[in-house]
């Protein structure tokens, strides 16, 4: 799937953070929990590596609560990386932030060694509601827009703690096709930057198979949605909802609107969109496939290069 976005906003973004991250002890990333690995930033890993990182798992009011606790475990067991759920509900996110980077870096925190970090998440995950229900005003928003920057801005937490801020941001290559879709069903993307019946196609597909009976529930279907495709999905949310077109058929973009805003919003349940076992298989298939275009793109240049060489060699021997 294609997903748009601005490369021009994003370079500016990821030379701040790279500018930053040399004196920081630690990397908060902020992910969505629904969508751990997906809301990933490739490019904040390969900008931050060797760096104590924090996971914070965020939104997990609208998680499945078991896979959010297998997210934990999973990056609890990386080294230097320590990891919480979180919600906009929690009463004292600061401290439960404090307390899980003082454990990553102990002998800093005070006023002459103050523990400095960095937290950064992709647009719309959660951190401007964070870091306003921490600071207790109204902090600026770093962008609205997936991949628009403005200037960093630096949080005094609490005494010995400083907050560095980055503009939410993404990356420029989606290589997991998965996670571009998750994504997208989060509210990640940008409306236009996506075909929504496409995106709700695929979260449908994944819903029928691991969230069946909330489906069911959620839009009165009588069917066996385990055996229904994709599609056929759709059409019957559609059909209960009234999201009709002419002639008895079902306005399926309608249809895709309303399964994603119900998605976003959590009326379908607690959902996550993947597992650290799913995502592990996704990531080897999509390197695989990745690996096969290079292959296949390398011997079509290689065949022409052979061509052309036969060419010449024919022309000089006339
Ligand atoms: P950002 O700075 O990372 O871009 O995200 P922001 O805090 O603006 O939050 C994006 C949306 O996610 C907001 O909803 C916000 O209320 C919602 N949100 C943030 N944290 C949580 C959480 O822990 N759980 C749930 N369920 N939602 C959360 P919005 O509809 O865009 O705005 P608004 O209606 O709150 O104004």
């Amino acid at each position: 799937m294609a997903i748009q976005w601005f490369p021009g906003h994003m370079n500016k973004a990821k030379k701040a953070v790279a500018e930053r991250v040399k004196d920081i002890d630690v990397v908060i990333e902020m992910l969505d929990a629904r969508l751990p690995a997906s809301s990933a930033n490739p490019m904040i890993a390969q900008l931050t590596r060797g760096k104590p990182a924090l996971k914070i798992l965020n939104k997990q009011d609208l998680a499945d609560p078991q896979r959010t606790r297998q997210w934990i475990d999973y990056y609890k067991g990386k080294s230097h990386t320590q990891a919480i759920g979180l919600d906009a509900g929690e009463r004292s996110p600061a401290k439960k932030l404090i307390d899980a980077c003082l454990d990553l870096v102990p002998n800093r925190g005070s006023v002459d060694r103050p523990l400095r970090v960095l937290i950064c998440g992709i647009p719309n995950v959660g951190k401007s509601t964070l870091i306003n229900s921490m600071t207790g005003r109204r902090v600026a928003k770093a962008g609205n827009e997936p991949g628009v920057t403005k200037g960093e801005q630096r949080i005094i937490l609490a005494d010995g703690f400083w907050l560095f801020d980055t503009p939410g941001m993404l990356w420029p290559k989606i290589i997991v096709e998965q996670g571009g879709y998750n994504l997208a069903a989060s509210g990640a993307v940008g409306r236009n930057a996506m075909d929504e019946e496409e995106v709700a196609l695929e979260l449908l597909a994944y819903l029928g198979q691991h969230y069946a009976k909330e489906l069911a529930t959620r839009y009165g279907l009588k069917e066996d949605v385990e055996t229904l495709r994709d599609e056929e999905l759709l059409e019957a949310i559609g059909r209960r909802r009234g999201a009709m077109l002419g002639g008895g058929r079902v306005n399926m973009q309608k249809a895709a609107e309303i399964v994603l805003t119900d998605f976003r919003a959590g009326a379908i349940g607690r959902i996550t969109l993947e597992t650290p076992d799913e995502w592990r298989v996704w990531e080897e298939e999509s390197k695989a496939r990745e690996a096969q275009r290079i292959k296949e793109r390398e011997d079509l240049k290689n065949e022409r290069e052979h061509k052309r060489r036969l060419a010449e060699a024919g022309r000089n021997s006339h």
